[in-house]
């Protein structure tokens, strides 16, 4: 089964306009310049999306929320709904980060509810799971990324309209990975999981990330194991240099 590897940047809570069109322009002149054969994603902060899209046009870059509400409108102060991120022309959204679950206490409920409206409005989404540092060494990273997948992956999910990322959360921002073992592991286990509940043939079409840590200097190795379909990559999203080396290296 071949699934095209998608590069996606987190943003996160970075970059005021200035910043990002200038880091967008850079990632968009040399993912123009290289034609490297994977997709890309960028997800910029609410505040640049309007911006960030004139920055992408013209390449194949897609444009992508770090998060979204669950109602298309109404009374829900400082929240942003599915339609609001169509209109600004973004066709993905990233739900259930794990900055999100522990900051604002988000539950597998919450995102499965997400995720649903966002793909009603046409949206991909992105629905990361991951363990904590306890968690892992308790043993218990299977089965926390498992029912974390039993637990936000809606019945509608396809391979066409989500993607999911696994972001160990002791990896993130950390410099720390897990091995490259480790890793296919993981993902293997998330896969018999998408399976189990979606069937077999769409959880082999459906891509799966790796996030946590990845830089040009270890994408080679994380990003060509069998059953990992790209990375969702924060601090090295950042610059543009990186960002599209960890791309090269995902391909070797
Ligand atoms: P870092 O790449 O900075 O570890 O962040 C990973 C992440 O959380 C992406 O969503």
């Amino acid at each position: 089964m071949v699934r095209k590897k998608l590069i996606a940047g987190n943003w996160k809570m970075n970059c005021l306009t200035a910043e990002g069109t200038e880091l967008a322009k850079a990632v968009a002149a040399q993912v123009k310049a290289e034609k490297l054969a994977c997709d890309f994603l960028v997800c910029p902060p609410f505040t640049l999306l309007g911006a960030i899209k004139k920055c992408l046009r013209g390449t194949k870059i897609a444009l992508g929320a770090q998060d979204v509400h669950f109602a298309d409108k109404g009374a829900h102060t400082g929240d942003i709904s599915p339609l609001m991120l169509t209109d600004l022309g973004c066709s993905y959204v990233i739900i259930g980060h794990s900055e999100r679950r522990v900051d604002h206490f988000e539950s597998n409920e919450l995102i499965k509810q997400k995720a649903v409206a966002a793909h009603k409005a046409g949206l991909k989404t992105v629905i990361c799971i991951g363990e904590t540092g306890a968690e892992r060494d308790a043993g218990k990273t299977i089965k926390v990324c498992q029912d974390e997948i039993f637990g936000s992956v809606p019945e509608d999910a396809s391979a066409q309209n989500t993607v999911i990322a696994y972001e160990p959360i002791w990896a993130i921002g950390t410099g720390k990975t897990p091995t490259a073992a480790d890793v296919e592991d993981v993902h293997a286990a998330v896969r018999a999981a998408l399976a189990k509940k979606l069937g077999k043939a769409t959880a082999n079409k459906m891509r799966i990330l790796y996030g946590g840590s990845v830089k040009p200097n270890n994408a080679a190795e994380l990003l060509n194991l069998p059953d990992v379909d790209g990375a969702l990559i924060g601090g090295a999203s950042l610059k543009a240099d990186d960002f599209v080396a960890i791309a090269r290296n995902a391909l070797k």
